[in-house]
């Protein structure tokens, strides 16, 4: 109840328009806690964005007895920076909603992807993403739309931050699995590892050099043999941090 309430106070002072124009207070990337940790950003970097991304990740199954696969990942990305607890400002959240917003995401919207029938929660490999739009989640002020992720066609993870002018084409660099107590998604699966992400040296970065995943909910695969062989698509939300 602390927390609504604390949402609400917070926004009716502020009011909902006002874009924050200033850049982000340096803001502490979360910890797992209670184990082992990704290596911190190097203090020669600076926050450009937070963005919370809901969407798919995409496995295959050679075989029913086999393990599923990585292939990909679709996600729209919203701009969240100046929600953070301690973002200056006044549209921040407290940090019991900011902690559990990914999950709140992933259990109140649909997917934000043009969907494909074939596949359950899957998306239209034509045109997976719609027109942008602005994010509405229960009573919080609409989150502006900041970008895509998806795999280009050389299958590299990529992060395109339209409205921001920034763009990320990463290799994972580092890896630690989600707290246990994180939100198991959808299908009941698993909370997607926390990652670490690198520019990947091909210059198609643009004033990004590291990505980190965190607070992940969900996109872990099904087994295979749940699954059935082939291709599935499990929904996630998280956040991503992107520095440069
Ligand atoms: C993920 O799977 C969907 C089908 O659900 C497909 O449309 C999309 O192209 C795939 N993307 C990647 C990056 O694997």
């Amino acid at each position: 109840m602390v927390s609504v309430w604390k949402l609400f106070a917070s926004f009716a002072v502020a009011g909902f328009a006002a874009p924050s124009c200033r850049p982000p207070a340096t803001l502490t990337l979360p910890k797992v806690g209670g184990g082992t940790e990704l290596p911190p950003p190097p203090p020669t970097l600076t926050l450009k964005k937070i963005a919370l991304g809901h969407g798919i990740q995409n496995y295959t199954c050679e075989s029913t007895t086999g393990e599923a696969k990585a292939t990909g990942a679709l996600a729209v990305l919203y701009d969240v920076t100046s929600l953070h607890p301690s973002a200056t400002g006044r549209n921040t959240l407290s940090p019991i909603v900011w902690n559990k917003l990914p999950s709140t995401l992933l259990w109140t919207n649909p997917l934000p992807l043009n969907p494909l029938p074939t596949v359950h929660f899957g998306a239209d490999p034509a045109n997976p993403f719609p027109e942008p739009s602005s994010l509405r989640l229960h009573s919080l002020p609409e989150i502006k739309f900041l970008g895509h992720h998806f795999f280009d066609a050389q299958s590299t993870p990529t992060f395109d931050l339209k409205i921001a002018n920034l763009k990320a084409s990463v290799a994972k660099t580092g890896a630690v699995d989600a707290p246990r107590n994180a939100d198991k998604g959808i299908l009941g699966t698993g909370a997607v590892s926390w990652l670490e992400l690198g520019d990947n040296g091909k210059g198609l970065s643009q004033g990004v050099s590291k990505v980190y995943r965190v607070i992940t909910a969900g996109g872990v695969a099904q087994k295979c043999e749940v699954a059935g062989a082939g291709a599935q698509s499990v929904p996630y939300t998280t956040y991503y941090w992107f520095y440069g």
